[in-house]
């Protein structure tokens, strides 16, 4: 008997053994591979867990604060490599350099989001962030052209005259100490309303409530993504903050709703629909965002709902991305007098503001250097993320079905390689003559490859007329210091605590 159980045993270690080479069995998960049959440390760095079952445990209950530090850290131990975490159900390749990232932004194959994305779901929809495949393509070609260069010099004139009412509204602020908040989230939720949306926000109310509400939504995302079991639905209906979320997520509806309601109003009384005959196809036309969408309704290509997951996604887009993009701009601005002076100097013989076009903005170099420097160092959007919907081959690595790859977009911009002394703010390295031999992928605060951002121009153009309308009038003056900041993960980059600049009136 005893003989038995021991030979029953040796078995036992035996077959889990062999299992335990393709399968993480403490952590649930199946292993990645390398081609070459050669284990996987020679590729890449495996971040080994704080408990026997993989990293599982690593993150839970971290704070969004702490889960940037953590993640810094794993980058600074692995020390510029590449790296794996073993999570329940899920090996995570996660890619923090240029040279590793290249293949993923060229392949067409590996654009299915990752498993973060599904809880953002409820959010945004399947807008053009979340889809992919062919829904994915229909949208991306029916949406592009409402970013095209025509349509972006139409949106320079709203750009500009929001800038302008943004100096009203400093005029009125005090101007010894200004938290930053107080004026860009409001300047660029108008913006991306009444450029892509076509609609005024005066009359509709809701708009603090709407911003408030996205912060919250995204914290309860953040808090969900620290605990593995809070993957699954029913355990974070049961368990999780799926009332509260539900919640936000409402406010979030209901303001893009009376958008697209008033919007469709007005086309519906413009008799719009009627303008689209065949001579005069609407292809040629270019339209805003969401002319372009009810257009598409009226002509069965997308229904109420599409219209609402793409207005969704847009608002989100393009609302959080370029108010953070701008904050930290006037915070590097305020602490680097010698670069203010020199974006000055550039903008101080430009015609009248009114008068500016979209060329004038483009010719600003050394604006354009310190906006890229920024997103450099605090891209808006650090970490994207992808998922293989098939054992897929990346970088000579083998990635189980299921596999997560996260792209620390962060990370990648911060290599020494390629960006030597990466904690200093020079905006100087994005200079033509000092960006030649740049490696192509070590610069994508907006991704690269065909799931890029279809808003990098409209957002570059956006953020230069805020700051030559801000720079013209005023010097912005230090109060917070980048070393007084903790940065922490949301969807999009924060701060824990505020940013806060002064203002002088420019004597001229
Ligand atoms: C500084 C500002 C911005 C930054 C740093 C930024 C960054 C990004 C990044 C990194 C992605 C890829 C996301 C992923 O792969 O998961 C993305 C996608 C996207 N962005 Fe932006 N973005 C900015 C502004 C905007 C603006 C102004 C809009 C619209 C008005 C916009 C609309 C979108 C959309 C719709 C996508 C999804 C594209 C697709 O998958 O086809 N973004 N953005």
């Amino acid at each position: 008997m005893l003989l038995f159980f021991v030979v029953l045993l040796i078995v036992s270690i035996i077959l889990l053994r062999k299992v335990n080479e393709h399968y993480f069995i403490l952590a649930l998960c199946k292993r990645i591979k390398c081609v070459d049959g050669k284990p996987l440390e020679e590729k890449v760095c495996i971040i080994p867990g704080k408990t026997i079952f993989g990293n599982n445990f690593d993150v839970l209950n971290v704070t969004p604060g702490k889960l940037f530090e953590l993640t810094r850290g794993w980058a600074k131990f692995s020390r510029g490599r590449s790296y794996v975490l073993h999570f329940l159900s899920t090996s995570i390749y996660n890619i923090i350099n240029a040279e590793d990232i290249e293949e993923l932004f060229q392949s067409q194959t590996l654009t299915t989001k990752g498993i973060m994305y599904d809880f953002l779901q409820p959010f945004l929809g399947n807008g053009l962030l979340m889809s992919h495949e062919e829904k994915w393509h229909l949208r991306r070609r029916i949406l592009t052209p409402a970013f095209h260069f025509n349509i972006l010099q139409t949106f320079n004139e709203i750009f500009k005259e929001e800038s302008l009412k943004l100096l009203e509204k400093l005029n009125y602020l005090q101007h010894d100490r200004i938290n930053v908040n107080d004026f860009i989230n409001e300047f660029s939720l108008n913006n991306v309303c009444e450029t892509a949306l076509g609609v005024k926000l005066t009359g509709i109310a809701g708009d603090i409530e709407y911003r408030a509400a996205i912060h919250n939504v995204e914290a309860i995302i953040v808090e969900r993504a620290c605990n593995p079991l809070m993957y699954y639905e029913t355990i974070f209906y049961l368990f999780g903050q799926y009332k509260k979320s539900k919640h936000y997520v409402e406010i979030t509806h209901n303001f893009s709703d009376k958008i697209i309601n008033k919007k469709r109003r007005e086309f519906l009384q413009n008799g719009n629909r009627c303008n689209i005959d065949k001579e005069n196809s609407y292809a040629k036309t270019r339209y805003a965002l969401l002319d372009t969408l009810l257009i598409h309704e009226a002509q069965g290509l997308i229904d109420h709902q599409g219209i609402c997951e793409e207005v969704d996604t847009f608002m989100f887009e393009g609302y959080d991305t370029t108010s953070t993009c701008l904050k930290f701009a006037l915070l590097n601005l305020a602490q680097y007098p010698d670069i203010q002076k020199r974006c000055y100097q550039e903008i101080e013989n430009l015609t009248a503001f009114e008068n500016l076009t979209v060329f004038d903005f483009n010719k600003l170099e050394y604006l354009g250097c310190v906006i890229k420097e920024t997103l450099r160092m605090y891209p808006p959007v650090p970490f994207i993320g992808r998922q293989c919907i098939k054992e897929t081959v990346l970088n000579g690595l083998i990635l189980p079905r299921n596999a997560q790859v996260n792209i620390h977009i962060i990370d990648i911009m911060r290599d020494p390689k390629h960006f030597p002394e990466p904690s200093v703010f020079k905006p100087d390295r994005f200079l033509a003559e000092n960006t030649r031999n740049m490696h192509p992928f070590a610069f994508v605060p907006f991704s690269a490859g065909s799931r890029n951002c279809i808003g990098q121009k409209f957002a570059m153009l956006e953020i230069k007329a805020a700051l030559v309308a801000i720079l013209r009038n005023y010097r912005v003056l230090p109060v917070t210091h980048t070393k007084d900041l903790s940065l922490e993960y949301g969807i999009i980059l924060r701060t824990k605590q505020n940013i806060f600049i002064k203002l002088k009136p420019r004597v001229i």
